[in-house]
């Protein structure tokens, strides 16, 4: 049924304006964005704060109404009922009843998907152990920490089995151990067949987790594609070389090509810009008998490409009413 074959996700030229403060000013949240996402696979989508992810992914919901553009969820147009059967959603900030234990909370949900009895009880037990919370089935939210919140908030989102999960910043507000704890959920998700989309700013996570990112800007996309093939179009050549025993004159050949030259107690840290200036520093040591103490070649990551993207975008998008 889908549209385009393998993708469960397709965004057509996307758009959201809102009208904000007493003029009524515009101001385009999302702006004509494109992209799709396949089945199966986990993608991230990626931005700074006031980028426009919630309001994109409230979109795909149906929550709120594009300005213009179109989005399809299994070929189907979003907002329809057949875009949300085999969806699930975390939102950003989840209104929890908060005197409901964790079982009676996922029981709610699972009514208003229609689950009931034995089968809704053990789906709902099933969950709390799937999300590590099986030890607070009877405790109210109320009394949950903000990682055990977001665990059951991600329960939820599964409570119907769907083939696609949304997650609105699923890591937000936890710490490493509970961040590793919902990457490896969602990498389960993943190898039971599930699509998962999921919104963040912490990107170390996107980089461990996705196969596939898109970055918004400004309500404009920026980068879409494979983790690996984003980095390469900015790998850096830097590397980073560490010595000993420099002396000053050396020190000064040194600075003459060197990125960066740091003095750190007996030990000098380089920053060299090309494998050929990485040559010239090691023969430069060995000349004067210096010592290395370690080369190390400088990774490029999410981060690099995302403060490179951010520093080039555009002002945001404001049209007088
Ligand atoms: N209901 C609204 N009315 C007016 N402006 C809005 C509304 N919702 C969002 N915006 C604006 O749209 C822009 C994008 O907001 P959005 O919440 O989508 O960003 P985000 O990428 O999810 O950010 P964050 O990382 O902080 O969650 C922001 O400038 C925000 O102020
Ligand atoms: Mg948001």
């Amino acid at each position: 049924m889908g549209v385009g074959g393998d993708d469960v996700i397709c965004l057509n030229r996307l758009s959201k304006t809102f009208r904000v403060g007493f003029w009524g000013k515009k101001v385009t949240a999302v702006d004509q964005v494109s992209l799709a996402v396949r089945r199966g696979e986990v993608f991230g989508f990626l931005g700074p704060n006031g980028a426009g992810k919630t309001t994109t992914l409230k979109m795909l919901m149906g929550l709120i109404y594009p300005t213009s553009g179109t989005a399809t969820i299994f070929g189907y147009p979003i907002g329809t009922p057949q875009a949300k059967a085999r969806l699930g959603f975390l939102p950003e900030s989840p209104y929890f009843y908060d005197y409901l234990t964790g079982r009676e909370f996922l029981r709610f949900y699972g009514h208003l998907f229609g689950l009931r009895g034995a089968w809704l009880e053990r789906r709902v037990d099933e969950l709390l152990e799937v999300v590590g919370m099986a030890h607070a089935r009877d405790l109210q939210l109320r009394k949950f920490s903000k990682g055990m919140l977001q665990r059951v908030g991600i329960a939820q989102a599964l409570i119907n089995d769907p083939e696609l999960v949304v997650l609105d910043e699923p890591m937000s507000g936890l710490d490493p151990i509970g961040r590793k704890e919902v990457r490896d959920l969602i990498l389960r998700l993943k190898e039971s067949g599930k699509t998962v989309l999921f919104s963040s700013h912490i990107l170390h996570d996107a980089e461990l987790l996705c196969d596939r990112v898109a970055m918004i800007m400004k309500g404009r996309l920026v980068a879409c594609g494979h983790v690996s093939d984003l980095l390469a179009g900015g790998a850096t050549q830097e590397a980073e070389l560490l010595v000993e025993r420099l002396l000053p004159e050396a020190l000064e050949r040194m600075r003459s090509f060197a990125k960066k030259v740091v003095l750190q107690g007996e030990q000098v840290m380089v920053v060299l810009a090309s494998q050929q200036d990485v040559d010239r520093a090691i023969d430069l040591v060995r000349s004067v008998k210096g010592k290395v103490v370690s080369l190390t070649p400088q990774k490029a990551s999410l981060e690099d490409l995302f403060i490179r993207e951010a520093k080039g975008a555009r002002e945001p998008v404001e049209v007088a009413a």
